[in-house]
């Protein structure tokens, strides 16, 4: 079982809410990565794991005169791609047929944002693989986050152990919501050149009830049945400090450039 289904109504009807504001959000920050890394107007940029296509339609607006696609292997989720890309091109893709169009279509950049969380190591490391054996010179960017770098201030004990149980009810899926900060190491073994990371800390401050709206459903998702008190505790903790200006709430946003080449461009 993948480690996120979005044949399960619920879990689409939640991210289709939830993507399009964590994509506004963070596209100011990654932005500038982006173009620190040599993506330009004229780039050909994949988006491997495009999900609602809400951080496409950003990017395709940054950068108008670039050209893009999107891959997922979602057919549902697709389905809202396409609605806010017209015209772009959406691949449905499987394990089947992913490795041979990852290795000769044609982009000169590969986009992985908060997908190679989902994917089981074997997975991700023939879509690695596959764009690492790339013919053409190939940057490939990864955002990710790690659950460890998780902050809240005063402490709360209830979203800490819904953390610890997402975390493991993922990992028992084949996911990793470590991942952020081990793809250097992730990168460097499969064999990627000038890897090159930078982790920002996302904290509170980009607004309370935002920061909440973006990775609140992620976290109370953690509860299984046993475990709706939890859920209860974790919103009157977040209800309770709305208003404090000593409570933040934090959690960093891993970033990492690498290429199919050891040789700079
Ligand atoms: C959390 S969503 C992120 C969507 C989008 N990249 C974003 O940042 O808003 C993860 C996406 O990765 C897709 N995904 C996971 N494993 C995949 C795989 N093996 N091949 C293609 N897509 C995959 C899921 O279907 C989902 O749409």
């Amino acid at each position: 079982m993948p480690s996120y289904d979005l044949s399960k109504h619920d879990l689409l009807e939640r991210e289709v809410a939830r993507l399009p504001l964590q994509a506004q959000v963070l596209f100011p920050f990654e932005a500038p990565f982006l173009k620190l890394h040599g993506v330009t107007d004229s780039s050909s940029l994949w988006d491997i794991g495009c999900g609602d296509g809400s951080w496409l339609r950003l990017f395709r607006s940054a950068f108008p005169n670039s050209t893009s696609a999107g891959l997922d292997h979602s057919p549902e989720i697709l389905d809202y791609a396409r609605k806010q890309n017209p015209g772009v091109r959406l691949l449905l893709v499987d394990e089947k047929n992913i490795s041979e169009l990852l290795l000769h279509g044609e982009f000169d950049v590969a986009l992985l944002r908060f997908s190679l969380q989902h994917m089981s190591p074997d997975v991700r490391n023939r879509i690695l693989s596959a764009l690492g054996s790339r013919k053409a010179l190939t940057r490939v960017i990864a955002i990710e986050g790690d659950d460890h770098s998780f902050a809240f201030r005063p402490p709360c004990e209830a979203i800490r152990t819904l953390l610890e149980a997402k975390g493991r009810k993922q990992a028992a899926q084949g996911g990793d919501r470590h991942i952020g900060s081990r793809l250097p190491e992730l990168f460097s073994r499969l064999g990627f050149g000038l890897v090159r990371q930078d982790s920002i800390p996302i904290t509170s401050k980009i607004g309370w009830d935002t920061w909440w709206n973006v990775l609140g459903p992620v976290i109370l998702s953690g509860a299984d049945k046993t475990q709706y008190g939890l859920v209860d505790q974790a919103i009157s903790w977040f209800e309770r400090n709305r208003d404090n200006e000593h409570a933040l709430m934090t959690a960093s946003l891993y970033m990492v450039s690498a290429s199919n080449s050891s040789e700079p461009p």
